[in-house]
């Protein structure tokens, strides 16, 4: 067991392009974190929000659909209530599809163990590499709590201290939706460009509760 968490772990510092010491302790007294962190109450750049009833509208009428879970879904506790609505939006014909990040979370396969829990059909998931290239053709990427593993930032910044990770091109979706608390960073302590996209709209809230209005606000827009 202890061995083969050790290779895992290597693993994912080698997915994520990072030293062990980095992953273990980069979120540690980062440094940039200030501005995002007082984001929602503070001076920083606007975001658009979008409310449950809106969200609820949008799911119902697109074709396609990407869902991008984090460690915040896993605090939430959040996975069944995401299949229930994954569940609904399959059973009406949209593509579902979950796109799983190898170091989505706070530990080796954390994403796996909790949509496993929730009996999340194994076709469904899908790995970096596998979903990548669908984001372009997604109506909407709902993010679930995840934040460093979709931020674009790793594609250029070589400042950021995930500088080289690679990411979910969640911002190639026709249109974001993303499910968090607030404005607070994540495990990197950076802030996230995603936020700002004119494509994105943020859902502010904890994920299982936001998930539960977004499943009443479906219900409500298909009676
Ligand atoms: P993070 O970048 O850590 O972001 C998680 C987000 O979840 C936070 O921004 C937080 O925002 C939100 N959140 C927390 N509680 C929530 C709740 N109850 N409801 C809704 N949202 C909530 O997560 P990620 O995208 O999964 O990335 C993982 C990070 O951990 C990477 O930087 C990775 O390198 C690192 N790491 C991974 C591992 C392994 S092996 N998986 C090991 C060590 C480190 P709010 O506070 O605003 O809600």
């Amino acid at each position: 067991m202890g061995a083969s968490g050790t290779l895992l772990t290597m693993l994912m510092c080698k997915a994520m392009n990072r030293s062990l010491a980095n992953v273990l302790f980069a979120g540690v007294g980062a440094g940039p974190v200030a501005a995002a962190a007082t984001a929602r109450g503070g001076p920083a750049k606007a975001v658009r929000e979008i409310s449950a009833e809106d969200a609820g509208v949008l799911l119902s009428n697109i074709r396609s659909l990407i869902i991008i879970p984090g460690y915040g879904m896993a605090v939430a506790q959040a996975q069944h209530v995401c299949r229930e609505l994954a569940d609904m939006l399959s059973k009406v014909g949209v593509d579902v599809k979950y796109a799983v990040h190898p170091v989505a979370g706070r530990m080796p396969g954390h994403m796996n163990v909790l949509l496993a829990e929730a009996n999340v059909p194994y076709e469904q998931l899908f790995d970096l590499e596998q979903i990548n290239p669908e984001f372009e053709r997604c109506d909407v990427a709902l993010v679930v709590g995840a934040n460093d593993v979709v931020n674009p930032a790793a594609r250029y910044d070589k400042a950021s201290p995930i500088y080289g990770m690679p990411i979910l091109d969640a911002d190639k979706a026709q249109h974001i939706i993303i499910i968090k608390r607030s404005m607070k960073p994540g495990f990197a302590g950076i802030d996230n460009e995603l936020y700002y996209n004119p494509k994105t709209m943020m859902f502010f809230g904890d994920a299982k509760g936001a998930l539960q209005k977004l499943v009443e606000s479906l219900k409500a827009a298909a009676a």
